[in-house]
Formats: C-alpha cells, sequence, structure tokens
C-alpha cells in the first residue's frame, strides 16, 4: 500500500492541493520585505511559524477563533493571489526546494532542518492521519518509508529539499535552524530569529518571554485548532509529540542502516552530516545491531 498524491510536473502534492494554485504559486514574486518560513514537512514549519508571528505581533498570542494559516498561509496551498493580498510583512510558509522557492535577494528566509529519522517518523503519521487526503489510514511504516526513502512523498525527496538549503545556509538573507538545536535551547532560538527579524528579543526580556510560554509544546499542543487549515478538512493534529528520537521507537536496524546510507551519499563532500551527530551515531549503532 502506498499514499495517494497529486504529481505536479513530477512533484508531489497532497491530493487537497489545487493544481492551479500550486502552479500559481510558482509564480509569486517575492516582496523585499516578504518572510518566508521553508521547511520540509514534519520539520517543525508551524513551531517556527508560530514564534515568528509572535515576535511580530508583541508576543501575544493568536485569538481563539484566529487560524495560523489564514494570517500565515502556505504559498502552494493557497496560491499566488491570495499571497499578494497580505498586509505588510508577508508571512509565508513553504515546502519547496530553495531551487523553486520565490526568491528576493532583500526577502528574508528562515529554514527549519529536522533529522531525517525522526521526520520520517513524523511525516507518516501524519499521512496515516489525513485519511481523505492520503487514503493511507491502514498503512504501515515499513510501507511508508520505503515511499519516504525514494522521495515518493508529498513535496519530493527530503535530501533534495535539505541539500538545496543547506547551500544557502550563510546567506545573509537565510537563517538555517534546526529542530533538535530549537529543542536544545529555545530561548537562544528565539532570540536569534529576533535577530534575524530585526525584532531585538535579546534586549527585550518580557517580550523573549512572552514568545517563549506561547511557543511551548504544551501551550501550542492544547491550541491545535489554530495551526491546521480551515482551507482543509479533518487535518491530523500538527503538534504531537515533539521529541527528538522518537524514531529509535520506529526504525527497523535494516531500515535504519539505508536511510543512514542515502543521508551518507547525498551529504556527499558537505559536512551535513555536522547538524546530527548523535543521531547518526544512534543509526550506525541500530544498523549495526
Ligand atoms: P512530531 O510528529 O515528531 O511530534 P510541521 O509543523 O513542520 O508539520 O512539524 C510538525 C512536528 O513539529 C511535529 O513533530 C510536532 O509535534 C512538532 N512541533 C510542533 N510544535 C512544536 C513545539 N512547540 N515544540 C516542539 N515540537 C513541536
Amino acid at each position: 500500500m502506498t499514499p495517494s498524491y497529486v504529481v505536479h510536473d513530477g512533484f508531489r502534492l497532497p491530493k487537497s492541493f489545487e493544481r492551479e494554485l500550486f502552479a500559481s504559486a510558482l509564480q509569486y514574486q517575492a516582496g523585499a520585505g516578504d518572510i518566508f518560513v521553508s521547511a520540509y514537512p514534519k520539520c517543525g514549519t508551524t513551531w517556527t511559524q508560530n514564534i515568528v508571528y509572535l515576535l511580530l505581533h508583541d508576543g501575544v498570542p493568536l485569538g481563539a477563533g484566529d487560524r495560523l494559516a489564514d494570517l500565515f498561509p502556505h504559498l502552494e496551498e493557497v496560491g499566488r493571489q491570495f499571497v499578494e493580498s497580505l498586509a505588510a510583512p508577508r508571512c509565508i510558509k513553504t515546502h519547496l526546494p530553495f531551487e523553486i522557492t520565490p526568491y528576493n535577494a532583500h526577502a528574508r528566509y528562515l529554514y527549519l532542518a529536522r533529522n531525517p529519522f525522526d521526520c520520517a517518523v513524523s511525516f507518516f503519521h501524519h499521512t496515516r492521519g489525513f485519511p481523505q487526503h492520503y487514503d493511507f489510514a491502514e498503512g504501515t511504516f515499513a510501507e511508508f518509508f520505503e515511499c519516504f526513502l525514494v522521495g515518493n512523498v508529498d513535496f519530493g525527496d527530503y535530501f533534495d529539499n535539505l541539500v538545496s538549503w543547506y547551500a544557502r545556509r550563510n546567506d545573509d538573507n537565510v537563517l538555517f535552524l534546526t529542530y533538535e538545536a530549537m529543542k536544545r535551547d529555545a530561548r537562544a532560538a528565539i532570540a536569534g530569529i529576533g535577530g534575524f527579524l530585526g525584532r531585538g528579543a535579546e534586549g527585550n526580556s518580557q517580550l523573549l518571554e512572552s514568545v517563549l510560554r506561547h511557543s511551548r509544546f504544551d501551550s501550542m499542543r492544547r491550541n491545535q485548532q489554530r495551526w491546521s487549515s480551515r482551507r482543509l478538512h479533518g487535518m491530523p493534529d500538527f503538534i504531537r509529540r515533539g521529541v527528538v528520537g522518537d524514531w529509535e521507537n520506529q526504525f527497523t536496524a535494516e531500515q535504519a542502516g539505508r536511510l543512514l546510507e542515502k543521508f551518507l551519499i547525498r551529504a556527499g563532500a558537505t559536512d551535513l552530516e555536522s547538524l546530527w551527530p548523535e543521531v547518526l551515531d544512534q543509526a550506525r549503532a541500530l544498523s549495526r545491531g
């Protein structure tokens, strides 16, 4: 069994996405003040969006009836016109690899990377939890893993996305973050994001504390409905476990070895390994049995 998708020019999308809107999204002309939060699916997009939203709104959280997806929409889902109608600064979510992300040298891009092992597990739960869109309610991790490994999932290959953005990590208008570093020290990550956005949270402890409080896992978990899109009905909860290392409960030794091998091939001569040394060591240990 494999999940179902719609395919646009070889690019897989959730079935609920409209091809025309997706095509228009690729034509969006990024503006100088735009703020993009970009990540491969399940790598901490929503968490980062919420942090950016809070920083731009003096630490005041979304209201009970608000949806992040309206105020900080997903470009590929809503299309070009919707994004053009946003007030400045436009805040835009995307899962596109760098090469096809609308680019403006004066726009800002926050990129979230998460180790592929935890990403695969989170993506599996997401795909299974959204039956009307993926037809995968009965799917197993083993089945999903095979699709993930070859990039036959929505928004394409994990490594194509990561490698494309990793190459831009030192650009002035790119802030490259990892989920694991945010988990380790959310306060430092928020201060860094505030600095990048020119919202100096570092010297403003009240703002920093408020952003921290309202972006904590438990706080976001209590408010699940705020993170799902009104346009896509029956979405699974985006706030599930929020930990590093959940993958070890799910992967077999053989799967760990195969994903590790792909990681090393795709990292090539880069120092991509330095992002997650512990996770890769655990994968090595597990795969050796
Ligand atoms: P898990 O499924 O491993 O729990 P995205 O927003 O890109 O879809 O990513 C979803 C993942 O981020 C989920 O991972 C979710 O639980 C986690 N997440 C969301 N908010 C979080 C938070 N405040 N702290 C830690 N993890 C969070």
